[in-house]
């Protein structure tokens, strides 16, 4: 008789920052269901993710996003194999609300727990369709609140190369959406600003910070943004409103291509450092089509060309589906957590 192949199932939950995400996957790949309810229009009108409100819409939105991943992915909770919860980085109040959630049903379902690193959940976004990817890999996470580098010997095994000393990228790009009075969140105005703006325009510049670093730096190009628009004397409170749509575009246009290239340059800097075969990059910054264009171009240059993994666009930004990806790896190498599971902010 022939055995049935045994498959594991995980619901995933994702309340980091202002997204409440559940997902059911199958076996670390076949995505059953994601669900994602997104808190932008309550945090819009202050140009930034207020953690109080955030926390108060994880727990209102919670409960009915668990439901619907379930019922979208046909399941009962007795086909559930384990809970798997992102622990760490994030606003510890947003945090607590999902931890709190995936240890009750942990508790509820006699299931075991499953802790995630939400930055390496978003690499796993790059790895989704990917049986095995070939070593050495250098990874990117470029979110709202973090730009790491890693050096990638597994979806588990990862080993910090340089992160940023100042703002993130994603964060970047919202504080100078703020500036030329894009809406938020910054990111995809931005890119859709500079759509119609020449990259070459404006020549910001680019951060490297020491010809050995692996590390960001990015308020200075946002200052450097700043006093384009407002002058150095920073009287011209109002210049944007004075300016035309193509002056803008190209503010969008260059401060994007000066953000990419740095990504770009650094993480060609680790590749070169570590003898790397594949690039992995992740987060919502990846999301960026200016980046993924640029990276793409790198890693073909090079001889023999490295192999590009970038997360799908819909898995770029906060979902529930790298997390339950993720906890699929490790289920299987028996990493399980306990109810004294705590969120940890810094991560
Ligand atoms: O990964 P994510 O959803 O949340 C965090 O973990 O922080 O990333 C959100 C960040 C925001 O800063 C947003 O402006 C940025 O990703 N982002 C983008 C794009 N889409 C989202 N940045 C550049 N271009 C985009 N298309
Ligand atoms: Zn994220």
């Amino acid at each position: 008789m022939a055995m049935k192949e045994s498959h594991i199932t995980i619901l995933g939950i994702e309340t980091s920052c202002d997204e409440t995400a559940a997902a059911v996957v199958t076996d670390g790949r076949q995505v059953r269901s994601s669900v994602v309810a997104s808190q932008t229009a309550l945090h819009q009108k202050y140009g930034g993710v207020v953690p109080e409100i955030a926390s108060r819409a994880h727990i209102e939105n919670l409960l009915p996003v668990l439901t619907e991943a379930m019922h979208q992915a046909g399941v009962g909770r007795d086909e559930i194999d384990a809970i798997a919860i992102a622990n760490q980085p994030g606003l510890a109040i947003a945090l607590v609300v999902g931890v709190t959630a995936a240890k009750t049903l942990s508790m509820m379902w006699g299931r075991p727990l499953v802790a995630i690193n939400h930055l390496h959940a978003h690499l796993q976004s790059a790895m989704l369709n990917e049986e095995q990817i070939e070593l050495p890999a250098v990874a990117l996470v470029v979110s709202g609140g973090h730009t790491s580098l890693y050096d990638c010997e597994s979806a588990l095994d990862l080993t910090l190369l340089g992160s940023t000393i100042d703002d993130a990228a994603g964060e970047a790009f919202d504080k100078v959406a703020t500036i030329l009075k894009l809406p938020y969140p910054g990111g995809p105005s931005i890119e859709k600003a500079a759509r119609n703006g020449d990259p070459k325009a404006i020549r910001f510049p680019r951060s490297m910070l020491g010809r050995d670093s692996l590390d960001f730096s990015f308020s200075g190009l946002k200052t450097a943004v700043l006093y384009h628009c407002r002058g150095k004397d920073m009287k011209g409170a109002d210049c944007v409103d004075r300016m035309s749509e193509q002056q803008i575009a190209d503010i969008a246009a260059s401060f994007q291509a000066a953000v990419a290239d740095v990504l770009v340059r650094k993480t060609r800097r680790a590749a070169d450092r570590i003898g790397a075969r594949t690039v992995l990059l992740g987060g919502g910054v990846a999301a960026n089509g200016a980046l993924r264009e640029a990276m793409e171009r790198m890693c073909l240059r090079h001889k023999p060309p490295r192999r590009l993994l970038v997360a799908p666009k819909t898995y770029c930004t906060d979902n529930a589906v790298m997390v339950a990806s993720l906890a699929y790896h490790k289920y299987k190498a028996g990493l399980f957590a306990d109810l004294t599971l705590e969120p940890n902010s810094t991560g």
